[in-house]
């Protein structure tokens, strides 16, 4: 009897920890398709710009001049736009904001780790 309920709280465990890690995973999927459907006709799907993006000056996103600056700053641009770069406060909320910023990160990584 002892047995079977430790493997019932095994199991909700288990079930829990799934549920939250899906839950993360969810998280990070819908940051990476915002950031397919919004902005690879100009940054390109691995961050350094399609000839589109580079004809109105967009910087690598995976660069030093753009990693450098604080998560507040590229949401900020992101939301509000500059020069070029269109606002997204209508199509983003806040949170997919956020989420594309961590989305811009890990390219950044990426870059750095093929670099190695
Ligand atoms: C119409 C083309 C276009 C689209 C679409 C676009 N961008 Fe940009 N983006 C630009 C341009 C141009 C710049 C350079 C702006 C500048 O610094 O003058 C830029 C700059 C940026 C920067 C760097 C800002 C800085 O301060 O260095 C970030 C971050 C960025 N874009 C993220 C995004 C994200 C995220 C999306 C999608 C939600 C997106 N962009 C969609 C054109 C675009």
């Amino acid at each position: 009897m002892k047995n079977r309920k430790s493997f019932a709280q095994a199991v909700s465990c288990l079930l829990f920890v799934s549920l939250f890690m899906s839950m993360a995973l969810g998280a990070d999927d819908k940051a990476k398709t915002a950031y397919k459907t919004n902005c690879v006709s100009c940054h390109g799907s691995d961050g350094g710009g399609t000839p589109l993006g580079k004809s109105m000056q967009a910087a690598d996103l995976r660069s030093q001049q753009v990693q450098s600056k604080p998560d507040a700053e590229l949401a900020q641009v992101i939301t509000e736009g500059k020069n070029n770069m269109p606002a997204f406060k209508n199509t983003l909320n806040p949170e997919q904001v956020q989420g594309v910023v961590k989305y811009i990160r890990e390219l950044g990584k990426n870059k750095q780790s093929s670099e190695k």
